[in-house]
């Protein structure tokens, strides 16, 4: 089988192209734009010399500019920030510039490599319709997908969410041999949970800037497979953890300010909830939806771990070994949802059981963080845009 999985440099995204590659024998395309939570380090043992493309875009959002003289310069908009940015994101890597038919060059890649990565926005139509040409199955994480960003700037997540899911829903329009076409939302869509744990037909009360924007493709792709017969699926996620999560969201961000000694910035009291789902159970949930989700519908993926943030917070101190001195309570977050929890008995009719050590993973984890230092301090060191956004949002906390 070939699959098409688009953010497959993200967290959820890599964590699923590994565990698939390492239990299958399916192949794959990863189309990823690397934004700045895109890592191809993340992937690097399966990428090489002549796997790693990047295609010349046609569309007009990314149209062409060759003035500037760099080979990369065709790919992005100007030569300006996009360029450093995408320049700083391959380095280290030597990746292939496709002036010639895209289609064609992956098919070739794919019969002697089972891993295919395409550097480009899902907002390229074109891009998108060659790769789903060659694709059985279409697995959608890509998005922008941290809150606090969304509420500080919603323009990515409009872009990104809503319109680049819209150009690949068209885009599976003009193919016919898509089986499945998994749409990766996200429990939130729901809205904060008060007393109750939401099952798939409730309705949708999103309750931030991401959340709204998930909630409008959730429902969009549910149209397409309604208008269109595109063979949608969905999936909703309940709060991921594990190793490569970009260190903005609550478990890296903890942990690594503990291992330098820094203050936890807490918001608020702590007091939220949320339900936590090691991604390795993401992965195996997103298998068996691909095996026997059934067409038209959403699944929920419960991680049956609810806890505090504060006891999350304590928990990683006690593994860092530090003092729960260093807890912060700072400024909440605007419109923060106080809990969120949703009902998987859907998913398990469908034969669904989840490895359910919450302690072992959650331990797992936190030492990731510890024993791959240099993943995170490339980031946290070389990322300006990182940089700028965390001391932009935890400053004014
Ligand atoms: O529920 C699924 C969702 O979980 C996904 O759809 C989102 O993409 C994902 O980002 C996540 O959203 P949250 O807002 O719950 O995740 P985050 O890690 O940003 O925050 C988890 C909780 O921790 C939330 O109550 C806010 C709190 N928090 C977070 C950070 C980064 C803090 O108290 N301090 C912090 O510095």
């Amino acid at each position: 089988m070939i699959l098409l999985v688009t953010g497959g440099a993200g967290f959820i995204g890599s964590n699923f192209v590994k565990h698939r590659l390492q239990t299958t024998d399916d192949k794959m395309i990863i189309l990823d734009s690397l934004t700045y939570a895109g890592v191809l380090d993340n992937l690097k043992e399966y990428l090489n010399d002549s796997n790693l493309l990047i295609p010349k875009t046609q569309d007009d959002l990314l149209s062409v500019t060759k003035q500037i003289g760099e080979r990369l310069s065709y790919a992005v908009p100007d030569g300006s920030a996009e360029l450093k940015r995408l320049t700083s994101k391959l380095e280290g890597f030597n990746p292939n510039y496709v002036e010639s038919d895209l289609y064609d060059m992956v098919k070739d890649i794919l019969k002697k490599d089972k891993v295919v990565f395409v550097v480009a926005n899902i907002i390229d139509s074109k891009t998108d319709q060659a790769l789903m040409r060659l694709s059985d199955v279409v697995v959608h994480f890509a998005a922008e997908s941290h809150v606090d960003r969304s509420i500080f700037d919603a323009d990515a997540f409009i872009k990104t969410n809503v319109y680049g899911t819209y150009t690949l829903l068209e885009a599976a329009k003009n193919v016919s041999n898509l089986k499945k076409f998994i749409h990766i939302s996200t429990d939130e869509v729901y809205g904060h949970a008060i007393g109750k744990s939401f099952k798939e037909a409730d309705p949708l009360n999103p309750r931030n800037p991401y959340s709204s924007a998930k909630a409008a493709v959730d429902r969009m792709a549910y149209a397409y497979h309604q208008t269109y017969g595109i063979p949608i699926v969905i999936a909703r996620p309940s709060n991921n953890f594990g190793s490569n999560q970009y260190p903005e969201k609550l478990i890296p961000v903890m942990t690594i300010k503990a291992l330098k000694n820094e203050p936890l910035p807490v918001y608020g009291d702590g007091r939220q909830e949320r339900d936590w789902l090691y991604v390795e159970d993401t992965a195996r949930a997103i298998d068996l939806l691909i095996k026997s989700g059934k067409i038209g519908e959403a699944y929920n993926i419960a991680g049956n771990n609810e806890r505090e943030n504060i006891s999350i917070v304590r928990k990683i101190l006690e593994i860092t070994g530090r003092s729960e001195k260093l807890i912060d309570h700072v400024k909440d977050r605007p419109g923060h949802d106080v809990r969120y929890s949703i009902d998987d008995s859907k998913i398990k009719d469908l034969g669904w059981v989840q490895d359910r050590d919450f302690d072992k993973q959650f331990e797992y984890t936190v030492n990731w963080y510890i024993q791959n230092q240099n993943w995170w301090e490339k980031i946290l060191n070389k990322d300006q845009e990182y940089k700028a956004f965390m001391k932009a949002w935890y400053e004014e906390r």
